[in-house]
């Protein structure tokens, strides 16, 4: 039952997806700990692949940079694959001077200036809630493995690179965003919409505060706290 995006089977996904934003993290994500492992989704190399974790069934899927796309991969998750949950392991930059590199934030909100929901018809506001059910999961799952979990709102913004950099410290203050990224007010937007379950993990790969980075292939690979977390949640 393909759609214009994901070539996939629908009972090739499973009724959890869990989203990172690289495509190519799906695949360490597959490869690293997942048992019986298919690759279900090559279409625009925004590979999905489906196996098992600790015998669960569960989907890996990129979702791309940004609204639009995740937007896109998970209505079509939802709606035609029939999903139910879709967990975002992704990365986002600190506006919280407390945070530091690596650490591991649960997203309770996210804030956007975004007209998505608006667009879709779902919501005038401009902060949506995670899921209380699958947050509850994930906290579970966290102190399971005895892994710190910062909570806090995030910011969804449009834009990756401003002309003002010191802009950020005005969301900060007014919305209480402890950090942004560009995909989770899609993500919850869609959930509200179709009554599904949305939920988002966030490792901290740079600081806007101390302009602090980190490299592409840390980014790939040593978010594996928040992957261990995501994974047992399920
Ligand atoms: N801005 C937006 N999205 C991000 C960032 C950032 O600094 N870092 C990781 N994702």
């Amino acid at each position: 039952m393909p759609t214009p995006h994901i070539s996939a089977h629908k009972e090739d996904i499973a009724s959890t997806v869990l989203m990172p934003g690289d495509p190519l993290r799906a695949k360490f994500i597959a490869e690293t700990f997942l048992k019986d492992v298919r690759l279900v989704n090559q279409v625009r190399n925004m590979f999905a692949y489906t196996g098992t974790y600790k015998g669960k069934k569960v989907t890996v899927m990129g979702s791309g940079m940004g609204m639009p796309s995740i937007g896109i991969y998970s209505y079509e998750l939802y709606k035609f694959y029939d999903v139910k949950n879709i967990i975002r392991i992704g990365s986002c930059g600190a506006y919280d001077p407390n945070l530091k590199l690596f650490d591991v934030i649960l997203v309770s909100k996210a804030y956007s200036e975004s007209s998505f929901a608006k667009t879709m018809g779902v919501s005038n506001r401009h902060t949506l809630p995670a899921s209380k059910t699958l947050n509850n999961k994930i906290k579970r799952a966290a102190s399971k493995l005895e892994k710190h979990l910062n909570e806090g709102v995030i910011h969804s913004s449009d834009v990756f690179y401003r002309l003002n950099h010191e802009a950020y410290k005005d969301i900060f203050r007014k919305h209480q965003t402890i950090a942004v990224e560009m995909e989770s007010f899609a993500l919850f937007s869609n959930a509200k919409a179709l009554n599904k379950k949305a939920a988002c993990l966030l490792t901290v790969s740079d600081s806007l505060v101390n302009q602090e980075e980190t490299t592409s292939e840390q980014r790939e690979k040593a978010f594996t706290n928040m992957m261990e977390i995501a994974l047992e949640s399920i």
